[in-house]
């Protein structure tokens, strides 16, 4: 098996919704060497030192990623921080998100005209199918008990992971906590999801959200991109973001 750099790029990859790089991380809490923090722009670096453990080295990890990407589009090394939502704020004109898992962090850029993006990964291992009620909507539920048992945690896997991708793609702009209950995923098995919000605040706009999952060595990742013509007047609760006619439940 290959040897893992800890903060080495493993791959970098066009996906469907941008570039997309992840980047090897120590599975361990140490300080991150002070010559991988000096890759990172001043302010970034900074920031990073004021933190810790794990939390140090998934930061890291997810910048270099980001900016790894960034490079590939020749965008300039500026710094790129969170706001107060904990939300990367990204250069103008340009879309991205972070998620980091354990042993890997990734991190997806686009130019901004193609909508917004939310990014996330999870490990496979271990099941949490205590997770369910949780994470999903009644109907979801009965759509996923309905599975074959050995169906069900990787259904759920996906369905939490995309939520968490329309977090970060709606956070941003609602400015609030959204609950788990807000979304209903639609799972395709052409690795497509679409979404229906049931937002809490009826004065709240519809979105237009579109998914993707892709399968990755004991991992998934999911990508959501909320489209540039997301405030489309739709009534708010129900089917707003449905693109797709057809639905199976994965
Ligand atoms: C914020 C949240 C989605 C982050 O997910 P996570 O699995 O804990 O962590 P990940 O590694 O995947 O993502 C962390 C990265 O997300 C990004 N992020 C954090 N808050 C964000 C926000 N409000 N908006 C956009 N991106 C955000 C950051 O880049 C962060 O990494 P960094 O701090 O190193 O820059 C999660 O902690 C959370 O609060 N979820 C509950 C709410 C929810 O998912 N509701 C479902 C609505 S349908």
């Amino acid at each position: 098996m290959a040897t893992m750099i800890p903060f080495s790029t493993a791959f970098t990859q066009a996906v469907q919704f941008g570039l997309l790089t992840a980047v090897h991380l120590p599975d361990d809490p140490s300080p991150v060497p002070e010559k991988v923090l000096a890759r990172l722009p001043k302010a970034e670096l900074a920031y990073a030192q004021t933190l810790r453990g794990y939390r140090q080295v998934s930061f890291v990890g997810g910048r270099l990623a980001l900016h790894e990407t960034l490079g590939q589009l020749r965008m300039p090394n500026d710094p790129v921080l969170n706001d107060a939502h904990g939300c990367p704020v990204m250069p103008a004109g340009m879309t991205g998100s972070i998620s980091h898992k354990r042993t890997l962090a990734v991190a997806i850029v686009a130019r901004s005209r193609h909508g917004q993006l939310g990014l996330d990964l999870e490990d496979l291992n271990p099941a949490r199918m205590h997770v369910a009620e949780k994470v999903l909507r009644p109907e979801e539920l009965k759509e996923l008990l309905e599975l074959p048992p050995e169906r069900q945690w990787t259904s759920l896997l996906l369905r939490f992971s995309l939520k968490e991708a329309v977090y970060k793609v709606l956070n941003p702009t609602l400015r609030r906590y959204i609950d788990f209950q807000e979304a209903r995923i639609h799972l395709d098995l052409d690795l497509t999801a679409s979404v229906d919000l049931y937002l809490k605040d009826p004065k709240e706009p519809s979105f237009s959200l579109d998914g993707r999952y892709q399968w990755m060595d004991g991992r998934v990742l999911t990508m959501m991109r909320l489209r540039p013509d997301a405030h489309s007047g739709l009534p708010l609760n129900g089917n707003k973001g449905r693109l797709k006619g057809s639905t199976e439940a994965l």
